[in-house]
């Protein structure tokens, strides 16, 4: 692991200073946590591949027009990335039933929905991320409504472009969930999407067979979770077809 100065660590990455004022370098753990952090375990190489797997889909976001905080990859499991002020906020969108939506609602996993639905959660481990609405969010100053509205339209442009990407890659994209942050320069703020965007955060099935191919195989305890994300890697193009040592790179 890296010698820089850490300054947060969560339950999938760790942030450590930058080298320069405003940047941050986020590392990929192999920590997988679920149901707030009551189940834990390990997926062999997962932080290595969610780092190639999000560095691919930050970069294509960034070509279609949506700022993010992804500077460039820096190793196997670092990237380099702005530093922003996240909003405390989890923003869901959701194509196909699956979930909390099929629990909360009894609905059957599986079902298409009719239009995608975003949902907002409040970023608080203590609280179990409740449900909130765009009213909680402006009434506690979490963010604007200018910023809310900003936050729904790129959710949805997001959503449009993974969609047929991951369509192309022979994979439904079920449902992901969304951060976003601040960055402040001359007296302006831009919102960016920042965190990730890989199998931890999202819901992927198989085109043909509704397989599970993320973080759902580790929650469901399914098995196989390394060797789906390996799958998605691979579909993405992330991940060479025939690679035997493709984690045995040293980091340091
Ligand atoms: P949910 O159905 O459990 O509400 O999850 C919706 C999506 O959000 C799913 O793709 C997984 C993702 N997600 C996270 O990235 N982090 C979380 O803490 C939770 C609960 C869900």
């Amino acid at each position: 692991m890296s010698r820089r100065k850490q300054i947060y660590e969560g339950k999938a990455k760790v942030l450590f200073e930058g080298p320069e004022p405003g940047t941050i370098v986020q590392y990929f753990k192999d920590d997988a946590t679920a149901f707030n952090n009551k189940k834990k375990g390990t997926i062999t190489g997962k932080g290595v591949l969610n780092n190639r797997i999000s560095e691919h889909l930050m970069i294509k976001l960034n070509d279609m027009g949506i700022p993010t905080h992804f500077i460039k990859r820096l190793n196997m499991r670092e990237q380099l990335v702005k530093k922003v002020e996240i909003i405390p906020i989890e923003v869901v969108i959701r194509n196909i039933v699956a979930g909390s939506l099929a629990e909360r609602l009894g609905l059957q996993e599986g079902d298409q929905l009719s239009r995608s639905i975003v949902e907002f959660f409040y970023k608080s481990d203590q609280l179990n991320d409740p449900m909130i609405t765009e009213e909680h969010i402006t009434a506690f100053d979490w963010a604007s409504s200018q910023e809310m509205d900003e936050i729904v339209t790129m959710t949805l442009r997001i959503n449009d472009f993974l969609s047929g990407l991951f369509f192309g890659a022979g994979i439904k994209l079920v449902d992901f969930k969304l951060e976003f942050g601040r960055i402040y320069s001359n007296e302006q703020v831009t919102i960016v999407l920042a965190d990730e965007i890989s199998p931890d955060s999202c819901r992927l099935w198989d085109l043909n067979t509704d397989e599970k191919l993320d973080k759902d195989r580790f929650r469901r305890d399914l098995g196989s979770t390394a060797e789906a994300y390996q799958e998605v890697a691979r579909r993405l193009g992330v991940l060479p077809r025939n690679t035997n040592n493709f984690f045995d790179e040293k980091i340091n």
